[in-house]
C-alpha cells in the first residue's frame, strides 16, 4: 500500500541506496512552502524559507530522536566534514590519527585528507568485514583521535556495529563520526542512547528528499568544542547584527552554518523526512528485512553481504561469479532497476517495493540459482 504514497516508474525499482523514489505529494508541498512565499505575495519570502529549514532540523530530530538545535543543513557529507574536522583543535595538530575503512565511501577519504594533510589516517583493509567488533577491537588503540565510522557501507552491505563501537571510542577518550547517508530511513538510529559526537547524512537515499539536503549532528557535549573556519552571517548569534567587527559563534550546531542559505533542497527534504519520521525507521526495516530474507533465502552462496539483521544494511550484495554479467543482463531485460560494483550488484528494498516486484525479481533470477 505505500507504494501509493510515491511515484513509481514501470520497472521494478531497487536503487534506494542511490536515490529514493519522490513521494507523490511532494509537488504540492514544495510550491507551498518554497514557491508559495516567493511568488504568491510582495513580501520579501525569507521569513517562510527560514521557517522551512527550521521544519527540516525538527523533523530530522524526530527521526533521530534528538534535539533540532543540534542540527545544522549541509550541502552534502564531504564539505560537512571538511567543516567539521577544521573546527576541532584537536585534530589540526600534526600528526593527529584518524581510523577509517577502505570500505567508507571514497569522498569521506578525500575530504579528510585534503582538510587535514598532517594527519595520519589508518584504514581497515577493504577485505575486513567491519560489521564485526573483533575487526574493530584489533584497530582502536589509545593513540586514535577521530574515528570515522559508516552506520551501512555502500559497496559492502555491511552494517557498523555501532552499540559496540561508540561508547568504545569514547572510552579511548577518541571522537567519533558516524556516516548515516547510506542508513538513515533504513536502518533505526536513537541519538539520544548512542550518542556518538557526530553525525553526518543526507537525505536522498532511503529517505527520498532528493540530493542537497545534508546535515550535520554535533553533541551537546561537543558544541562549545567546535570552532568552524569556514564560517558566514548565518553562522553568527545575530545574522542581524551587522557588525563587522563583531563575529559571535551561534550557541547551537548552526555555528556551522556559513553565509546566505540554500532552501529548495530542504523544503524537499523536510516534506519527506517527516514522512519517514512519521512511519517509523522501525517499520521500514522490518519490510526491508522481510524483503532482504527472501533474497538471501533464494540466491544461496551469491550473497556476498550479511545475512544477519544486527549486521547487514539495507542492501543486498550478489555476486554470481562469472555468471555475473548474464545475470545483470538478465535482470535489466526484465527492467529491474539495480547497480553494480565491483563486489556484486546492489539491490535495495524499500517500503514500496511489494510483492509483485519482489516476485518479477525472483523470478528473474530463478535460472541462476541452485
Ligand atoms: C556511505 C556514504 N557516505 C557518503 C556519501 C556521499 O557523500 P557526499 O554527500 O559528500 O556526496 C555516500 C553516497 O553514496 C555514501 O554512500
Amino acid at each position: 500500500m505505500y507504494q501509493n504514497d510515491f511515484e513509481m516508474p514501470k520497472s521494478v525499482y531497487l536503487l534506494n541506496h542511490s536515490v529514493g523514489r519522490p513521494l507523490k505529494s511532494l509537488r504540492q508541498a514544495f510550491d507551498e512552502r518554497f514557491f508559495l512565499p516567493w511568488q504568491g505575495s510582495g513580501r520579501e519570502p525569507w521569513g517562510d524559507w527560514l521557517s522551512v529549514v527550521e521544519d527540516f532540523r525538527a523533523q530530522l530530530a524526530r527521526l533521530f530522536n534528538s534535539e533540532a538545535r543540534l542540527f545544522c543543513p549541509q550541502v552534502n557529507l564531504s564539505s560537512g566534514l571538511t567543516k567539521l574536522v577544521q573546527s576541532l583543535p584537536r585534530l589540526r595538530h600534526p600528526g593527529a590519527v584518524i581510523l577509517m575503512s577502505e570500505n567508507d565511501f571514497p569522498s569521506m577519504g578525500f575530504a579528510l585528507q585534503q582538510a587535514l594533510p598532517e594527519a595520519q589516517i589508518r584504514f581497515i583493509p577493504a577485505e575486513l568485514d567491519v560489521s564485526l567488533p573483533e575487526v574493530w577491537q584489533a584497530y582502536l588503540t589509545d593513540d586514535i583521535d577521530l574515528v570515522f565510522i559508516s552506520h551501512a557501507y555502500s559497496n559492502t552491505g555491511q552494517q557498523a556495529p555501532l552499540d559496540y563501537l561508540v561508547p568504545k571510542v569514547r572510552q579511548l577518550g577518541a571522537l567519533s563520526v558516524v556516516d548515516v547517508a547510506q542508513a538513515a530511513g533504513v536502518l533505526p538510529l536513537d541519538l539520544s542512547v548512542l550518542e556518538p559526537d557526530f553525525i553526518l547524512g543526507s537525505s536522498v537515499k532511503w529517505l527520498c528528499g532528493g540530493p542537497g539536503a545534508a546535515y550535520l549532528w554535533v553533541n551537546a557535549e561537543q558544541l562549545a568544542h567546535c570552532s568552524p573556519q569556514d564560517v558566514g552571517w548565518f553562522s553568527h548569534e545575530n545574522p542581524f547584527e551587522f557588525d563587522i567587527y563583531h563575529f559571535r559563534y551561534h550557541d547551537s550546531a548552526l555555528k556551522f552554518w556559513g553565509g546566505t542559505p540554500s532552501v529548495a533542497p530542504y523544503a524537499i527534504a523536510a516534506h519527506s523526512i517527516g514522512y519517514f519520521a512519521e512511519l517509523g525507521a522501525n517499520k521500514v526495516r522490518q519490510h526491508n528485512l522481510m524483503q532482504l530474507q527472501r533474497i538471501w533465502n533464494q540466491v544461496g552462496e551469491a550473497l556476498v553481504s550479511p545475512s544477519d539483521s544486527a549486521r547487514c544494511s539495507g542492501t543486498a550484495i550478489l555476486n554470481f561469479g562469472a555468471a555475473q554479467q548474464q545475470v545483470v543482463e538478465a535482470l535489466t531485460q526484465a527492467d529491474i532497476s539495480l547497480d553494480v560494483r565491483k563486489q556484486g550488484m546492489r539491490i535495495s528494498p524499500h517500503i514500496y517495493n511489494g510483492e509483485q516486484d519482489m516476485q518479477r525479481l525472483l523470478e528473474a533470477l530463478v535460472p541462476f540459482c541452485r
